[in-house]
Protein backbone atom coordinates (compact mmCIF):
# COMPACT_ATOMS: atom_id res chain seq x y z
CA UNK A 1 0.00 0.00 0.00
CA UNK A 2 1.08 3.45 -0.53
CA UNK A 3 2.25 5.19 1.92
CA UNK A 4 0.66 6.90 5.03
CA UNK A 5 0.53 10.64 4.93
CA UNK A 6 -1.35 13.08 7.01
CA UNK A 7 -2.69 16.36 5.40
CA UNK A 8 -3.78 19.24 7.26
CA UNK A 9 -6.60 21.22 5.68
CA UNK A 10 -5.88 24.83 6.27
CA UNK A 11 -9.70 25.75 5.95
CA UNK A 12 -9.71 25.42 9.74
CA UNK A 13 -7.08 27.27 9.99
CA UNK A 14 -7.32 31.17 11.47
CA UNK A 15 -8.26 32.90 8.09
CA UNK A 16 -6.12 35.93 9.98
CA UNK A 17 -2.75 33.87 10.25
CA UNK A 18 -2.65 31.48 7.35
CA UNK A 19 0.61 31.95 6.55
CA UNK A 20 1.22 30.95 10.28
CA UNK A 21 -1.08 27.80 9.59
CA UNK A 22 0.74 26.64 7.13
CA UNK A 23 4.15 26.55 8.79
CA UNK A 24 2.63 25.47 12.00
CA UNK A 25 1.57 22.31 9.57
CA UNK A 26 4.61 21.76 8.11
CA UNK A 27 6.86 22.09 11.64
CA UNK A 28 3.96 19.78 13.25
CA UNK A 29 5.01 16.80 10.72
CA UNK A 30 2.44 17.44 7.97
CA UNK A 31 3.15 15.40 4.76
CA UNK A 32 0.79 17.95 2.35
CA UNK A 33 -1.14 20.70 3.09
CA UNK A 34 -4.57 20.28 2.21
CA UNK A 35 -6.15 23.23 0.32
CA UNK A 36 -10.08 23.63 0.05
CA UNK A 37 -11.45 25.63 -2.76
CA UNK A 38 -14.96 25.98 -2.67
CA UNK A 39 -16.90 28.57 -5.29
CA UNK A 40 -20.47 28.67 -4.02
CA UNK A 41 -21.80 26.90 -6.75
CA UNK A 42 -20.93 23.34 -6.75
CA UNK A 43 -20.91 23.80 -2.63
CA UNK A 44 -22.55 26.26 -0.75
CA UNK A 45 -19.82 28.22 0.69
CA UNK A 46 -16.86 30.11 -0.53
CA UNK A 47 -13.55 29.85 0.61
CA UNK A 48 -10.47 30.78 -1.34
CA UNK A 49 -8.88 30.87 -4.69
CA UNK A 50 -5.32 30.26 -6.41
CA UNK A 51 -3.83 32.74 -4.59
CA UNK A 52 -4.09 31.07 -1.14
CA UNK A 53 -2.33 28.29 -2.87
CA UNK A 54 0.76 30.56 -3.92
CA UNK A 55 0.58 31.59 -0.46
CA UNK A 56 0.86 28.57 0.86
CA UNK A 57 3.20 27.08 -1.58
CA UNK A 58 5.73 29.86 -0.75
CA UNK A 59 5.12 29.28 3.05
CA UNK A 60 6.27 25.56 3.42
CA UNK A 61 8.18 23.13 1.52
CA UNK A 62 5.95 20.34 1.67
CA UNK A 63 3.02 19.59 -1.43
CA UNK A 64 0.00 21.60 -1.92
CA UNK A 65 -2.96 19.43 -1.86
CA UNK A 66 -5.61 21.09 -3.73
CA UNK A 67 -9.15 20.01 -3.60
CA UNK A 68 -11.77 22.08 -6.40
CA UNK A 69 -15.55 22.04 -5.07
CA UNK A 70 -15.89 24.27 -8.12
CA UNK A 71 -18.37 23.77 -10.85
CA UNK A 72 -16.21 24.03 -13.90
CA UNK A 73 -12.70 23.02 -12.85
CA UNK A 74 -11.51 23.19 -16.56
CA UNK A 75 -11.47 26.49 -16.41
CA UNK A 76 -9.40 26.95 -13.40
CA UNK A 77 -6.47 24.81 -13.95
CA UNK A 78 -3.53 26.62 -14.94
CA UNK A 79 -4.05 29.02 -12.51
CA UNK A 80 -4.24 26.53 -9.50
CA UNK A 81 -0.75 25.21 -11.94
CA UNK A 82 0.94 28.35 -11.50
CA UNK A 83 -0.29 29.37 -8.11
CA UNK A 84 2.24 25.70 -7.28
CA UNK A 85 -0.73 23.43 -6.94
CA UNK A 86 1.19 19.50 -6.88
CA UNK A 87 -1.82 17.42 -6.80
CA UNK A 88 -5.01 18.51 -8.12
CA UNK A 89 -8.77 17.17 -7.19
CA UNK A 90 -11.75 17.75 -9.44
CA UNK A 91 -14.54 16.21 -8.53
CA UNK A 92 -16.69 13.60 -10.73
CA UNK A 93 -19.94 15.75 -10.03
CA UNK A 94 -18.66 18.44 -11.51
CA UNK A 95 -20.07 19.88 -14.52
CA UNK A 96 -16.55 18.77 -16.86
CA UNK A 97 -15.38 16.48 -18.84
CA UNK A 98 -13.96 13.99 -16.50
CA UNK A 99 -10.86 12.01 -18.71
CA UNK A 100 -9.89 15.46 -20.69
CA UNK A 101 -9.37 17.24 -16.90
CA UNK A 102 -7.62 15.07 -15.93
CA UNK A 103 -5.47 14.63 -18.68
CA UNK A 104 -4.67 17.98 -18.74
CA UNK A 105 -3.57 18.58 -15.29
CA UNK A 106 -1.15 15.55 -15.91
CA UNK A 107 0.03 17.04 -18.98
CA UNK A 108 0.71 20.18 -16.85
CA UNK A 109 3.06 18.08 -14.72
CA UNK A 110 0.97 18.19 -11.45
CA UNK A 111 -0.96 14.87 -10.16
CA UNK A 112 -4.13 14.29 -11.16
CA UNK A 113 -6.93 12.80 -8.49
CA UNK A 114 -10.81 12.48 -8.46
CA UNK A 115 -12.69 13.41 -5.67
CA UNK A 116 -16.26 11.54 -5.03
CA UNK A 117 -19.42 12.70 -3.20
CA UNK A 118 -20.72 10.60 0.29
CA UNK A 119 -23.95 9.71 -1.62
CA UNK A 120 -22.29 8.89 -5.27
CA UNK A 121 -21.85 5.44 -6.36
CA UNK A 122 -18.09 4.11 -6.05
CA UNK A 123 -19.12 2.92 -9.75
CA UNK A 124 -18.55 6.58 -11.08
CA UNK A 125 -15.06 6.35 -10.85
CA UNK A 126 -13.88 2.85 -12.08
CA UNK A 127 -12.77 3.98 -15.68
CA UNK A 128 -10.38 6.77 -13.81
CA UNK A 129 -8.85 3.75 -11.67
CA UNK A 130 -9.06 1.22 -14.97
CA UNK A 131 -7.68 3.43 -17.07
CA UNK A 132 -5.15 5.07 -14.47
CA UNK A 133 -6.10 8.66 -15.33
CA UNK A 134 -5.49 9.17 -11.83
CA UNK A 135 -2.74 9.07 -8.77
CA UNK A 136 -5.73 9.50 -6.34
CA UNK A 137 -8.93 9.46 -5.13
CA UNK A 138 -10.49 11.26 -2.75
CA UNK A 139 -13.49 9.99 -0.65
CA UNK A 140 -15.36 12.42 0.93
CA UNK A 141 -16.70 10.96 4.53
CA UNK A 142 -18.96 14.26 4.79
CA UNK A 143 -20.75 16.11 2.00
CA UNK A 144 -18.51 19.12 0.84
CA UNK A 145 -18.84 22.31 1.88
CA UNK A 146 -17.83 23.12 5.52
CA UNK A 147 -15.66 21.73 8.07
CA UNK A 148 -16.37 20.12 11.56
CA UNK A 149 -18.65 17.77 10.45
CA UNK A 150 -19.25 14.53 11.58
CA UNK A 151 -17.75 11.53 9.70
CA UNK A 152 -20.27 9.19 7.53
CA UNK A 153 -19.18 5.84 7.78
CA UNK A 154 -21.39 4.32 4.86
CA UNK A 155 -18.52 5.14 2.40
CA UNK A 156 -16.05 2.88 4.26
CA UNK A 157 -17.53 -0.05 2.05
CA UNK A 158 -16.32 2.32 -1.05
CA UNK A 159 -12.81 2.68 0.20
CA UNK A 160 -12.71 -1.18 0.81
CA UNK A 161 -14.08 -1.22 -2.84
CA UNK A 162 -11.19 1.33 -4.53
CA UNK A 163 -8.50 -0.41 -2.35
CA UNK A 164 -9.21 -3.67 -3.46
CA UNK A 165 -9.21 -2.46 -7.19
CA UNK A 166 -6.36 -0.69 -7.25
CA UNK A 167 -3.26 -1.29 -4.64
CA UNK A 168 -1.52 1.13 -6.17
CA UNK A 169 -3.50 4.18 -5.84
CA UNK A 170 -3.06 6.68 -3.40
CA UNK A 171 -6.46 6.70 -1.28
CA UNK A 172 -7.84 9.41 0.52
CA UNK A 173 -10.33 10.27 3.29
CA UNK A 174 -11.61 13.59 3.74
CA UNK A 175 -14.35 15.08 6.44
CA UNK A 176 -14.59 14.07 10.10
CA UNK A 177 -10.96 12.39 10.46
CA UNK A 178 -9.83 12.41 14.36
CA UNK A 179 -8.35 10.08 16.83
CA UNK A 180 -11.56 8.52 16.87
CA UNK A 181 -12.14 7.66 12.87
CA UNK A 182 -9.01 7.47 11.74
CA UNK A 183 -8.73 3.81 12.36
CA UNK A 184 -11.72 2.95 10.77
CA UNK A 185 -10.33 4.81 7.37
CA UNK A 186 -7.08 2.99 7.80
CA UNK A 187 -8.86 -0.78 8.89
CA UNK A 188 -10.55 0.09 4.68
CA UNK A 189 -7.60 0.71 3.22
CA UNK A 190 -6.82 4.77 3.61
CA UNK A 191 -3.38 5.63 3.28
CA UNK A 192 -3.98 10.00 3.05
CA UNK A 193 -5.97 11.80 6.06
CA UNK A 194 -7.24 15.06 5.55
CA UNK A 195 -7.78 16.53 9.01
CA UNK A 196 -8.88 19.96 9.30
CA UNK A 197 -10.43 21.25 12.87
CA UNK A 198 -9.49 18.45 14.82
CA UNK A 199 -5.55 19.15 14.12
CA UNK A 200 -5.90 22.56 14.46
CA UNK A 201 -7.68 22.54 17.53
CA UNK A 202 -5.17 21.09 19.34
CA UNK A 203 -2.44 22.59 21.63
CA UNK A 204 -0.02 20.09 20.26
CA UNK A 205 -0.76 19.51 16.87
CA UNK A 206 2.97 17.53 16.51
CA UNK A 207 1.55 15.06 19.00
CA UNK A 208 -1.90 14.50 17.41
CA UNK A 209 -0.24 13.83 14.11
CA UNK A 210 1.85 11.71 15.34
CA UNK A 211 -1.15 9.63 17.17
CA UNK A 212 -3.00 9.69 14.09
CA UNK A 213 0.22 8.30 11.97
CA UNK A 214 0.37 5.80 14.42
CA UNK A 215 -3.13 4.76 14.26
CA UNK A 216 -3.21 4.86 10.86
CA UNK A 217 -0.58 2.24 10.91
CA UNK A 218 -1.40 -0.03 13.34
C1 LIG B 1 -15.04 19.78 3.39
C2 LIG B 1 -13.58 19.83 3.05
C3 LIG B 1 -12.71 19.20 4.06
C4 LIG B 1 -12.74 19.86 5.41
C5 LIG B 1 -12.43 18.83 6.45
O1 LIG B 1 -15.77 20.27 2.35
O2 LIG B 1 -13.35 19.17 1.83
O3 LIG B 1 -11.37 19.11 3.60
O4 LIG B 1 -11.84 20.92 5.52
O5 LIG B 1 -12.67 19.38 7.69
P1 LIG B 1 -12.82 18.50 8.99
O6 LIG B 1 -11.55 17.73 9.17
O7 LIG B 1 -13.03 19.53 10.05
O8 LIG B 1 -14.00 17.60 8.79
ZN1 LIG C 1 -11.16 18.86 1.31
Amino acid sequence: MPKIQIMPSILAADFGRLAEGCKRAEEAGADQIHVDVMDGVFVPNISFGPDVVRMSAANVKIPQNVHLMVQRPQDHLEKFVTAGSDTIQIHIEAKCDVPETLAAIRAMGRRPAITLNPETPVESIFECLENRWVDEVLVMSVHPGFGGQSYIAYVEEKCATIRRMADWVDLAIDGGIDDQTVARAAAVGCNLYVAGSYLFKQDDMAAAIADLRKQAEE
